[in-house]
C-alpha cells in the first residue's frame, strides 16, 4: 500500500507508544514507525505483552501494527524515510553537575537532534512532543541549521496532556490538542500539517495553535496547576485531622464552585509520577535561571507540601502504632503512583516504604499491575520486604494496612475475611481515602482516614 505520509516518533515510552498508536488507528493513510535504542521494548510493542499497561492499549495497537503501524530499532533508516519526526524521548530531572536535582537532562532529547541532522536528506517537520524547558526549540532549530546538506526543518512544539490510566481516552477525546510553531510562514505550514493528522478525530476548536513558546511554556504550567491543586488540598487535610473538619466534604463544598472545579482536589498522600516533580522543579528552575527567585520559591512549594504529606502520612503510622513498628507486619496495599497503571516512577509509595523500613517494619508490597517495577525501585535496600499480588494472602498476620493506590480492587475487599486473619489490634490507614471507614471501623478495625477523623476502638 503506498502512504500518503510517514511519520516517525523516536521514542517508545509511555507517551511515544499510545500517541502514535491512536494516530495510525484514526489515520490510516499515514504509515507510523516507533523506534527506540530500547530493543526490549520494542519487542514487547511488537507481541502482546505491551511495555506499559494501559486500558484499551493493546486493542488499539492490535487494530493498527502490521498494518500502518511499526515499532523498531533501526533509527537511521525511519529518519531518512519520515517526512514528520516526533521526538518523544525522556527528559527526566538532571542528576549531576549545573542544575543537579531541578533542571531538565537534555541528553537524550540533543542526541535525537544530532541524529535526525546526520539521517537526513529532505526537508522534514520536526514535532517536540517530549515535554521541555521553555525555548529549547531555539536549540533545536540551532543544531539543525547547521547541517551542511541545507536541508530545511520546521520545529512545531506539541506536547503531550494524556493521563497515564486513562492514556487511551485522553487521547481519544483530548480537551485540546497545542500546536505551538514560529510565526513565519513556514512555520504556520508545519503548524497546519500537524493540525491536520489530529483533524482526523479532534474537533477544529480544540486545536489550539500558539507561538512555540507559549506551547512549551503551558506544558509545564499545566503540569503546575495541577500539582498545586493537589497540594493545597492536602495542606488543609493536615489542618482538617487537627479541627475534625473533613477534607472530603471541603473538597465537595469548594468543588462545587464552578470557578473552582471539582477535579484535582482529592486529598492523598501525595501526587506521584514522572512528571508533576520534574516539570516543576524544571520551571522553578528555569525561573531562578531569569532571576525571578520569588516565582521559583511559589513554585517550589508545592513539591514541599507534597514531601511533607508522605512524611505525615508515615509519622501518622508510627505514632498510632504506640511509638514503634518493628518487626510489626504493614501491607502497602498499592505501589503504582495511581490506579490502572503499572508505574511506579515518583510514587508515594517508594518513600513511605523506605521511612518504614528504616523504622524496621516488616513490609508486604500488594499491586495488582506494580508489583515488577516495585522490586526494581526498592532493589538493594536494607530491610524485610515481600510481594504478594493477592490482597488476601498480604494481609496474613499483618497488624496495620496503609492505602498508597486507589486501585478498585482494594475497595471491593471482604473486609471481615481480612480482619480475621491480622493481628490484633488491626489498623487501616487509608492515603487516598477509598474506603468506607464507618463500615471498617464496626468491623473492629483501628482507621485513620486522611483529613478525617479518626475511628479507633481504644
Ligand atoms: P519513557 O521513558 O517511557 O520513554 C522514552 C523512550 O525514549 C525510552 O524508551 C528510551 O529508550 C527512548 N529513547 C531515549 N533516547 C533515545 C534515542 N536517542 N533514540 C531512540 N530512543 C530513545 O518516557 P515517557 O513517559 O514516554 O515520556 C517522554 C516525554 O513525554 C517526557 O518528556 C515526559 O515528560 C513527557 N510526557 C510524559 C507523560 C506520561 O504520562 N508519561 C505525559 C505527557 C508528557
Ligand atoms: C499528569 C497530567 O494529569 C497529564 O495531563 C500530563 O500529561 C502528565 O502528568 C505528564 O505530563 O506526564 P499523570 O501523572 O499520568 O498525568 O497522572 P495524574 O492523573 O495527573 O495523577 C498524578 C498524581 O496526582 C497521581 O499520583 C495521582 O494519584 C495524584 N492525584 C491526582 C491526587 O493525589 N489527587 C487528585 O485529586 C488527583
Amino acid at each position: 500500500m503506498k502512504f500518503s505520509k510517514n511519520i516517525l516518533c523516536i521514542g517508545a515510552g509511555y507517551v511515544g507508544g499510545p500517541t502514535m498508536a491512536m494516530i495510525a488507528l484514526k489515520c490510516p493513510e499515514y504509515k507510523v514507525t516507533v523506534v527506540d535504542v530500547n530493543e526490549e521494548r520494542i519487542g514487547r510493542w511488537n507481541s502482546d505483552d505491551l511495555p506499559i499497561y494501559e486500558p484499551g492499549l493493546l486493542e488499539a495497537v492490535r487494530a493498527a501494527r502490521g498494518k500502518n503501524l511499526f515499532f523498531s530499532t533501526a533509527i537511521p533508516e525511519g529518519i531518512r524515510a519520515a517526512d514528520i519526526i516526533f521526538v518523544s524521548v525522556n527528559t527526566p530531572t538532571k542528576t549531576f553537575g549545573l542544575g543537579a536535582g531541578m533542571a531538565s537532562d537534555l541528553q537524550y532529547w540533543e542526541k535525537t537532534a544530532h541524529q535526525i541532522v546526520s539521517h537526513s536528506d529532505r526537508p522534514k517537520i520536526i514535532v517536540e512532543k517530549s515535554t521541555l524547558p521553555v525555548r529549547t526549540a531555539e536549540a533545536m532549530e540551532r543544531i539543525l541549521k547547521e547541517n551542511k546538506k541545507n536541508i530545511r526543518f520546521d520545529v512545531v512544539s506539541n506536547p503531550e496532556f494524556l493521563a497515564e490510566g486513562s492514556a487511551v481516552n485522553d487521547l481519544l477525546s483530548p480537551d485540546r490538542v497545542l500546536i505551538g510553531s514560529q510565526q513565519t510562514e513556514s512555520g504556520a505550514q508545519a503548524a497546519q500539517v500537524i493540525a491536520d493528522i489530529y483533524a482526523h478525530w479532534v474537533p477544529a476548536d480544540k486545536i489550539i495553535t500558539t507561538n512555540l513558546w507559549s506551547a512549551e511554556l503551558s506544558k509545564l504550567v499545566a503540569n503546575a496547576f495541577l500539582a498545586q491543586r493537589i497540594s493545597s488540598i492536602n495542606a488543609i487535610s493536615a489542618l482538617c485531622e487537627k479541627t475534625d473538619a473533613d477534607v472530603s466534604e471541603i473538597s465537595f463544598a469548594v468543588g462545587s464552585d464552578t470557578r473552582i472545579g471539582s477535579r484535582f482536589i482529592s486529598a492523598s498522600i501525595g501526587f506521584g509520577g514522572s512528571c508533576f516533580k520534574k516539570d516543576i522543579l524544571n520551571l522553578v528552575y528555569i525561573c531562578r535561571s531569569y532571576g525571578l527567585n520569588e516565582v521559583a520559591d511559589y513554585w517550589e512549594k508545592v513539591v514541599q507540601m507534597n514531601e511533607y504529606q508522605q512524611e505525615r502520612f508515615v509519622k501518622k503510622i508510627i505514632k498510632e502504632m504506640f511509638n514503634t513498628i518493628v518487626a510489626k507486619k504493614i501491607v502497602l496495599l498499592g505501589f503504582a503512583f495511581k490506579a490502572n497503571t503499572g508505574d511506579t516512577r515518583e510514587s508515594p509509595g517508594i518513600p513511605v516504604a523506605k521511612k518504614l523500613l528504616a523504622e524496621r517494619a516488616s513490609l508486604v508490597i500488594c499491586d495488582p499491575q506494580a508489583l515488577e517495577n516495585a522490586r526494581r525501585e526498592l532493589a538493594g535496600l536494607d530491610g524485610d520486604v515481600r510481594y504478594e499480588a493477592d490482597p488476601y494472602r498480604a494481609v496474613i498476620d499483618a497488624h496495620a494496612i496503609a492505602v498508597i493506590t486507589e486501585w478498585d480492587v482494594f475497595k471491593e475487599l471482604d473486609f471481615e475475611k481480612v480482619f480475621s486473619v491480622m493481628q490484633k489490634p488491626a489498623f487501616v490507614f487509608d492515603g487516598r481515602n477509598i474506603l468506607d471507614h464507618q463500615r471498617l471501623f464496626q468491623i473492629g478495625f483501628n482507621v485513620f482516614p486522611l483529613g478525617k477523623p479518626s475511628l479507633t476502638h481504644f
